[in-house]
């Protein structure tokens, strides 16, 4: 496996951005690329060619509504897609890293953290293959995107104590038209049985944008 890193730093030479955030867009990703959305990262980066903010240009609600009560440190956010979560905690003084198998998702993140006068490192890579430090993160963010294969990599990336938030859509049987894939989805109750080891502060299922979203807070014990 190739992993690139790259940092936002200034000067790194990297092309302007494009800036402009897409029109509503009822297509599904497979609609747009004809392909699976878990592990092919040129079907992401044309996916994200075509669109920029593809899932936003803000931080998930759930992230700015509980920022204050995170502890500060290191982060990790895998499938970081185009930086909008990593930038935000980058904002609040963490020091980020995030994974996603997408070079121009990962390039427009850098981007938008150098216009934002602010710094994360950016990682190009697979998840299934990443090197994960043992227990060495105070955070990680996971939003939009899940595998139950990758979580115990997860946990044990996780600092006894630390906290890790996710935030997907729910798997409630009927297909969405929602540009989010609904491989991420999860049944009500599974994240909560996925995190039986750890103790659960937050939970939420929620509607949102017109989609059953599930949410969670959890910490290491
Ligand atoms: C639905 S998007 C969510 C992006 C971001 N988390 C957000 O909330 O805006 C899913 C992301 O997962 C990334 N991804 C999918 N499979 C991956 C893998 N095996 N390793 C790393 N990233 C992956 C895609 O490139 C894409 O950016």
């Amino acid at each position: 496996m190739v992993v690139l890193l790259l940092a936002a730093l200034p000067g790194s030479g990297m092309a302007e951005s494009t800036t402009g955030v897409p029109s509503p867009d009822l297509a599904t990703f497979e609609a747009i690329t004809g392909e699976s959305p878990e592990e092919d990262h040129s079907a992401w980066d044309r996916f994200y060619k075509k669109k920029n903010h593809a899932f936003g240009k803000e931080a998930i609600g759930f992230l700015k509504e509980n920022i204050k009560i995170l502890p500060k440190g290191r982060a990790f956010v895998p499938a970081m897609g185009e930086g909008r979560n990593a930038i935000f905690l980058a904002r609040h003084g963490f020091r980020v890293e995030g994974v996603d198998l997408s070079q121009v998702a990962v390039d427009r993140a850098l981007q938008e953290a150098k216009a934002k006068k602010t710094f994360i490192k950016g990682i190009v890579g697979d998840l299934f293959e990443f090197p994960y430090p043992k227990e060495a993160y105070d955070f990680i963010l996971v939003s939009l995107f899940y595998s139950e294969r990758l979580l115990p990599k997860l946990k044990n990336a996780l600092k006894k104590g630390g906290y890790i938030m996710i935030y997907l859509k729910r798997d409630t049987g009927r297909q969405s038209t929602s540009l989010v894939p609904d491989d991420f989805a999860v049944k009500a109750g599974a994240l909560k049985a996925a995190l039986v080891d750890f103790e659960t502060l937050i939970y939420r299922e929620f509607i949102e944008q017109n989609m059953d979203m599930i949410a969670i807070l959890a910490r290491k014990k």
